[in-house]
């Protein structure tokens, strides 16, 4: 896929999204909120769903969680332009409450969507809801910071995914945030992993991969952070 028709993609989703009235969560919104980041990341982060300042933006994590996973980033040398930012759910649940599961179930396919146009290598997860979808089971105390391969039925087919708190939840507990910042700076390492484990199980040589005998760029590091930069 062209950067441009990843782009179309994502855009044709998001429309989609933002007329949708498959659950409840629809009557409530006044914006729904598809997501957004730079389509040819290596990198997506998966919230939960949007509060009250995403809803009124129609933005993922524009408020006091937003500025906090921002600051998460800026430790390891990314901007939030430079993966693609979503959640679980594309609508508010009223009151902030936990979305049901029959929300989830409803406003899934736009993730998996998603997911299948980016074809991300790493999906770093926020908070319970979210990685409960990539990794069933687990248990966020546990989980936290760690590494797993991701089933391909969610979307990211040679993806593995990387647990972290939910930014809100860090803003809530000193612990969490100290916790929190120990995961970011683990992010990098994590996706160098991902990158290896999917040069190792891709099977074909991709259309548009450079041709033997071609001058292949090595992995960029960024020496400030000794963390890969995403471009
Ligand atoms: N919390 C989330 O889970 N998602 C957002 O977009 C904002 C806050
Ligand atoms: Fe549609 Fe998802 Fe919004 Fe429900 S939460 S109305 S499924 S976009």
């Amino acid at each position: 896929m062209t950067s441009a028709s990843r782009r179309e993609a994502l855009e044709a989703i998001a429309a989609e999204v933002s007329a949708c009235t498959r659950c409840r969560l629809h009557a409530g919104r006044t914006k729904a909120v598809p997501g957004e980041g730079h389509p040819d990341t290596e990198v997506v982060f998966v919230g939960e769903g949007p509060g009250m300042n995403e809803d009124r933006a129609g933005r993922p994590f524009v408020g006091r969680a937003g500025d906090l996973l921002v600051r998460f980033l800026a430790t390891i040398g990314w901007r939030r332009e430079e993966v693609f930012i979503t959640n679980v759910v594309k609508c508010r649940p009223p009151d902030n409450r936990d979305p049901e599961p029959d929300e989830i179930a409803a406003c899934l396919p736009y993730l998996e969507r998603q997911l299948a146009v980016i074809d991300p290598a790493l999906v770093v997860t926020l908070g319970r809801h979210s990685m409960g979808r990539f990794i069933p089971g687990a248990r966020i105390g546990q989980s936290h910071g760690t590494l797993h391969p991701v089933d391909p039925s969610t979307g990211a087919g040679s993806a593995m995914v990387y647990a972290m708190y939910h930014p809100a939840a860090a803003l809530r507990s000193p612990d969490v945030e100290r916790q929190s910042y120990d995961d970011a700076a683990g992010i990098p390492a994590a996706l160098l992993e991902a990158r290896r484990r999917r040069a190792a199980t891709t099977p074909a040589t991709p259309p548009d991969a450079p041709q033997p005998g071609a001058f292949i760029e090595p992995t960029s590091t960024d020496s400030a952070h000794g963390a890969p930069t995403l471009f």
